[in-house]
Protein backbone atom coordinates (compact mmCIF):
# COMPACT_ATOMS: atom_id res chain seq x y z
CA UNK A 1 0.00 0.00 0.00
CA UNK A 2 1.33 3.45 -0.55
CA UNK A 3 0.34 6.31 0.88
CA UNK A 4 0.00 10.69 -0.25
CA UNK A 5 3.95 11.31 0.68
CA UNK A 6 7.06 13.24 -1.12
CA UNK A 7 8.13 10.65 -1.96
CA UNK A 8 5.48 7.86 -2.30
CA UNK A 9 6.83 5.53 0.61
CA UNK A 10 4.54 2.89 1.54
CA UNK A 11 2.85 3.21 4.91
CA UNK A 12 4.65 0.46 6.56
CA UNK A 13 8.12 1.71 5.41
CA UNK A 14 7.52 4.86 7.46
CA UNK A 15 9.60 3.94 10.94
CA UNK A 16 6.75 5.55 13.09
CA UNK A 17 3.76 3.87 11.31
CA UNK A 18 5.16 0.85 11.25
CA UNK A 19 6.02 1.06 14.97
CA UNK A 20 2.67 1.25 15.61
CA UNK A 21 1.61 -1.31 13.56
CA UNK A 22 4.07 -3.92 15.20
CA UNK A 23 2.65 -3.14 18.70
CA UNK A 24 -0.77 -2.78 18.49
CA UNK A 25 -0.99 -6.01 16.71
CA UNK A 26 1.29 -7.86 19.45
CA UNK A 27 -1.15 -6.10 21.67
CA UNK A 28 -4.09 -7.71 20.07
CA UNK A 29 -2.18 -11.00 20.16
CA UNK A 30 -2.16 -10.83 23.90
CA UNK A 31 -5.58 -10.70 24.23
CA UNK A 32 -5.61 -7.56 25.50
CA UNK A 33 -7.01 -5.32 23.02
CA UNK A 34 -10.65 -6.99 22.03
CA UNK A 35 -12.20 -5.39 19.19
CA UNK A 36 -11.50 -1.68 19.54
CA UNK A 37 -9.97 -1.66 23.01
CA UNK A 38 -7.17 -0.05 23.75
CA UNK A 39 -5.68 3.07 22.00
CA UNK A 40 -1.93 4.53 21.49
CA UNK A 41 -0.18 8.37 20.91
CA UNK A 42 3.14 8.65 19.80
CA UNK A 43 4.64 12.72 20.08
CA UNK A 44 6.47 12.83 17.11
CA UNK A 45 9.50 15.47 15.82
CA UNK A 46 8.15 17.57 13.32
CA UNK A 47 11.56 16.57 11.43
CA UNK A 48 10.88 13.11 11.25
CA UNK A 49 7.19 13.85 10.02
CA UNK A 50 8.61 16.58 7.03
CA UNK A 51 10.63 13.19 5.68
CA UNK A 52 7.26 11.54 4.76
CA UNK A 53 4.35 13.97 4.82
CA UNK A 54 3.40 17.03 3.16
CA UNK A 55 3.05 19.26 6.88
CA UNK A 56 1.55 21.75 4.61
CA UNK A 57 -1.15 20.10 3.76
CA UNK A 58 -4.41 19.60 6.36
CA UNK A 59 -6.53 17.12 4.69
CA UNK A 60 -9.46 18.08 7.37
CA UNK A 61 -9.54 19.62 11.10
CA UNK A 62 -11.36 18.17 13.76
CA UNK A 63 -12.56 20.48 16.91
CA UNK A 64 -11.46 19.21 20.57
CA UNK A 65 -14.04 19.61 23.44
CA UNK A 66 -10.76 20.44 25.51
CA UNK A 67 -8.08 23.00 24.77
CA UNK A 68 -4.55 22.16 25.16
CA UNK A 69 -2.25 25.23 23.96
CA UNK A 70 0.60 23.51 26.07
CA UNK A 71 0.61 21.33 22.68
CA UNK A 72 -0.14 23.79 19.95
CA UNK A 73 2.17 22.88 17.12
CA UNK A 74 3.01 19.08 18.26
CA UNK A 75 2.64 16.06 16.44
CA UNK A 76 1.13 13.18 17.17
CA UNK A 77 0.22 9.27 15.21
CA UNK A 78 -2.68 7.94 17.33
CA UNK A 79 -5.00 5.49 17.27
CA UNK A 80 -8.18 5.81 15.44
CA UNK A 81 -11.46 5.71 17.17
CA UNK A 82 -13.42 2.79 17.16
CA UNK A 83 -10.84 0.96 14.81
CA UNK A 84 -9.53 -2.46 16.17
CA UNK A 85 -5.73 -3.25 16.70
CA UNK A 86 -5.43 -6.30 15.28
CA UNK A 87 -6.49 -4.35 11.65
CA UNK A 88 -3.78 -1.78 11.90
CA UNK A 89 -0.89 -3.72 10.19
CA UNK A 90 -3.13 -4.65 6.95
CA UNK A 91 -4.59 -0.79 6.99
CA UNK A 92 -2.67 1.76 8.93
CA UNK A 93 -4.35 4.13 6.67
CA UNK A 94 -7.87 3.43 7.82
CA UNK A 95 -6.98 2.84 11.70
CA UNK A 96 -4.52 5.13 12.56
CA UNK A 97 -3.41 8.74 11.75
CA UNK A 98 -0.95 11.61 12.04
CA UNK A 99 -2.34 14.35 13.71
CA UNK A 100 -0.76 18.17 14.12
CA UNK A 101 -2.53 20.48 17.13
CA UNK A 102 -3.45 23.64 15.64
CA UNK A 103 -1.81 26.98 16.67
CA UNK A 104 -4.99 27.77 18.58
CA UNK A 105 -4.90 24.51 20.39
CA UNK A 106 -8.27 23.94 19.85
CA UNK A 107 -8.52 21.55 17.37
CA UNK A 108 -6.10 19.03 15.74
CA UNK A 109 -5.28 18.91 12.29
CA UNK A 110 -5.42 15.89 10.07
CA UNK A 111 -2.51 15.29 7.73
CA UNK A 112 -1.91 11.72 7.35
CA UNK A 113 -4.58 8.49 7.68
CA UNK A 114 -7.90 8.08 9.80
CA UNK A 115 -9.57 7.56 6.19
CA UNK A 116 -13.08 7.69 5.38
CA UNK A 117 -13.67 10.25 7.84
CA UNK A 118 -11.72 8.60 11.02
CA UNK A 119 -11.37 10.23 14.00
CA UNK A 120 -8.63 10.09 16.75
CA UNK A 121 -9.47 8.27 19.63
CA UNK A 122 -12.09 8.68 22.22
CA UNK A 123 -9.83 9.02 24.51
CA UNK A 124 -7.56 11.66 23.62
CA UNK A 125 -8.60 13.83 26.27
CA UNK A 126 -6.71 11.18 28.67
CA UNK A 127 -4.36 11.24 26.05
CA UNK A 128 -3.16 14.75 25.33
CA UNK A 129 -3.84 15.69 29.69
CA UNK A 130 -1.27 13.01 30.29
CA UNK A 131 1.14 14.25 27.64
CA UNK A 132 1.51 17.73 29.14
CA UNK A 133 1.64 16.50 32.80
CA UNK A 134 4.50 13.71 31.73
CA UNK A 135 6.54 16.47 29.44
CA UNK A 136 6.45 18.49 32.38
CA UNK A 137 8.43 15.62 34.24
CA UNK A 138 10.40 14.18 31.45
CA UNK A 139 11.30 16.08 28.20
CA UNK A 140 12.19 12.86 26.67
CA UNK A 141 8.46 11.46 27.36
CA UNK A 142 6.82 10.63 24.18
CA UNK A 143 4.27 7.41 24.28
CA UNK A 144 0.42 7.24 25.64
CA UNK A 145 -0.60 3.93 25.87
CA UNK A 146 -3.87 2.65 27.02
CA UNK A 147 -4.92 -1.32 26.79
CA UNK A 148 -7.38 -3.66 28.82
CA UNK A 149 -4.57 -6.15 29.72
CA UNK A 150 -6.67 -8.81 31.32
CA UNK A 151 -4.90 -9.81 34.75
CA UNK A 152 -4.57 -6.14 35.64
CA UNK A 153 -7.91 -5.57 35.19
CA UNK A 154 -9.34 -8.78 36.58
CA UNK A 155 -7.16 -7.41 39.71
CA UNK A 156 -9.15 -4.33 40.50
CA UNK A 157 -12.27 -6.62 41.30
CA UNK A 158 -10.71 -8.33 44.35
CA UNK A 159 -7.80 -6.41 45.46
CA UNK A 160 -7.77 -2.72 47.18
CA UNK A 161 -7.92 0.12 45.10
CA UNK A 162 -5.53 2.37 47.88
CA UNK A 163 -2.64 2.30 45.41
CA UNK A 164 0.23 2.27 48.01
CA UNK A 165 -1.57 -1.05 48.65
CA UNK A 166 -2.29 -1.72 44.99
CA UNK A 167 1.44 -1.02 44.56
CA UNK A 168 2.86 -3.26 47.45
CA UNK A 169 1.20 -6.49 46.41
CA UNK A 170 2.21 -5.89 42.53
CA UNK A 171 6.31 -5.41 43.97
CA UNK A 172 5.31 -8.41 46.08
CA UNK A 173 4.47 -10.48 42.92
CA UNK A 174 8.03 -10.22 40.89
CA UNK A 175 11.69 -9.75 41.80
CA UNK A 176 12.23 -7.02 38.93
CA UNK A 177 9.14 -5.33 39.57
CA UNK A 178 10.39 -2.46 42.02
CA UNK A 179 13.47 -1.98 39.78
CA UNK A 180 10.96 -1.79 36.37
CA UNK A 181 8.56 1.27 38.33
CA UNK A 182 9.74 2.47 41.62
CA UNK A 183 7.46 4.70 41.39
CA UNK A 184 4.57 2.79 41.99
CA UNK A 185 1.54 2.39 40.28
CA UNK A 186 -1.40 4.99 40.72
CA UNK A 187 -5.35 3.96 40.85
CA UNK A 188 -8.32 6.39 39.59
CA UNK A 189 -11.77 5.62 40.93
CA UNK A 190 -14.34 4.10 37.76
CA UNK A 191 -15.10 6.58 36.04
CA UNK A 192 -16.90 6.74 32.48
CA UNK A 193 -14.28 6.83 30.01
CA UNK A 194 -13.59 9.20 27.38
CA UNK A 195 -14.27 12.13 29.02
CA UNK A 196 -12.38 15.12 29.49
CA UNK A 197 -13.13 14.22 33.39
CA UNK A 198 -11.37 11.31 33.46
CA UNK A 199 -8.61 12.85 30.99
CA UNK A 200 -8.05 15.27 34.23
CA UNK A 201 -7.76 12.76 36.96
CA UNK A 202 -5.55 10.45 35.09
CA UNK A 203 -3.72 13.17 34.37
CA UNK A 204 -3.05 14.07 37.73
CA UNK A 205 -1.60 11.23 38.76
CA UNK A 206 0.31 11.48 36.16
CA UNK A 207 2.48 14.12 37.68
CA UNK A 208 4.14 11.92 39.50
CA UNK A 209 3.75 8.22 38.24
CA UNK A 210 4.20 6.66 34.89
CA UNK A 211 1.01 4.19 35.44
CA UNK A 212 -2.37 4.81 36.15
CA UNK A 213 -5.20 2.04 36.39
CA UNK A 214 -8.66 2.67 35.81
CA UNK A 215 -10.62 0.31 37.86
CA UNK A 216 -12.47 -2.92 35.92
CA UNK A 217 -11.24 -1.10 32.81
CA UNK A 218 -7.28 -1.28 32.04
CA UNK A 219 -4.37 0.54 32.26
CA UNK A 220 -2.75 3.75 31.16
CA UNK A 221 1.33 3.42 30.57
CA UNK A 222 3.48 5.88 29.23
CA UNK A 223 7.51 6.45 28.29
CA UNK A 224 9.98 7.70 26.26
CA UNK A 225 9.49 4.79 23.71
CA UNK A 226 6.89 2.55 22.93
CA UNK A 227 9.38 -0.08 24.36
CA UNK A 228 9.55 1.39 27.47
CA UNK A 229 5.71 2.27 27.75
CA UNK A 230 4.78 -1.12 26.30
CA UNK A 231 7.27 -3.08 28.85
CA UNK A 232 6.43 -1.00 31.86
CA UNK A 233 2.61 -1.92 31.31
CA UNK A 234 3.98 -5.70 30.66
CA UNK A 235 6.12 -5.98 33.81
CA UNK A 236 2.77 -4.46 35.55
CA UNK A 237 0.25 -7.47 34.00
CA UNK A 238 2.95 -10.07 34.69
CA UNK A 239 2.73 -9.11 38.49
CA UNK A 240 -1.08 -8.79 38.43
CA UNK A 241 -1.28 -12.43 36.45
CA UNK A 242 0.62 -13.80 39.41
CA UNK A 243 -1.18 -12.54 41.80
CA UNK A 244 -4.22 -13.45 39.84
CA UNK A 245 -3.02 -17.08 39.95
CA UNK A 246 -1.82 -17.17 43.86
CA UNK A 247 -4.32 -15.25 45.08
CA UNK A 248 -6.52 -18.27 46.57
CA UNK A 249 -3.90 -20.13 47.32
CA UNK A 250 -2.39 -20.85 50.70
CA UNK A 251 1.38 -18.73 50.36
CA UNK A 252 4.35 -20.49 52.08
CA UNK A 253 6.43 -17.87 51.51
CA UNK A 254 7.09 -14.53 50.19
CA UNK A 255 9.84 -11.38 49.39
CA UNK A 256 9.46 -9.59 52.07
CA UNK A 257 10.14 -5.73 52.59
CA UNK A 258 13.79 -5.95 53.46
CA UNK A 259 14.63 -8.11 50.34
CA UNK A 260 12.63 -5.44 48.38
CA UNK A 261 14.93 -2.73 50.10
CA UNK A 262 17.66 -4.83 49.56
CA UNK A 263 16.65 -5.10 45.80
CA UNK A 264 16.22 -1.30 45.47
CA UNK A 265 19.48 -0.34 46.79
CA UNK A 266 21.07 -3.14 44.75
CA UNK A 267 19.58 -1.60 41.18
CA UNK A 268 19.90 2.04 42.32
CA UNK A 269 16.86 3.07 42.62
CA UNK A 270 14.25 4.54 45.38
CA UNK A 271 11.22 3.04 45.93
CA UNK A 272 8.08 5.67 46.33
CA UNK A 273 7.73 6.31 50.12
CA UNK A 274 5.16 5.11 52.29
CA UNK A 275 5.00 1.79 51.05
CA UNK A 276 7.91 -0.40 52.60
CA UNK A 277 8.26 -0.77 56.36
CA UNK A 278 11.83 -0.93 57.25
CA UNK A 279 12.77 -3.40 60.12
P1 LIG B 1 -11.34 4.05 21.11
O1 LIG B 1 -11.67 2.99 20.09
O2 LIG B 1 -12.15 5.29 20.92
O3 LIG B 1 -9.85 4.31 21.16
O4 LIG B 1 -11.77 3.48 22.54
C1 LIG B 1 -11.25 2.26 23.00
C2 LIG B 1 -11.11 2.22 24.46
O5 LIG B 1 -10.35 1.43 24.97
C3 LIG B 1 -11.90 3.18 25.31
O6 LIG B 1 -11.40 3.21 26.61
ZN1 LIG C 1 -10.34 1.36 27.19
Amino acid sequence: MTINTKNNVAAMDVPFVREMADITYHMWNLGWDERNGGNISYILDESEVCKYMDTQNVIRTIPLSFPVNELAGMYFIVTGSGKYFKNVISDPESNIGVIRVSTSGESVEVLWGLSNNAVPTSELASHFMSHIERLKVDKDHRIVMHTHSTNTLAMTFIHDLDERLFTRTLWEMCTECIVVFPDGVSVIPWMVPGSSEIGRETAKKMKSHRVVIWPQHGIFGTGTTMDEAFGLIETVEKAAQIYMLVAHHEIKQRITDQQLIELAKAFGVTPVAGILREK
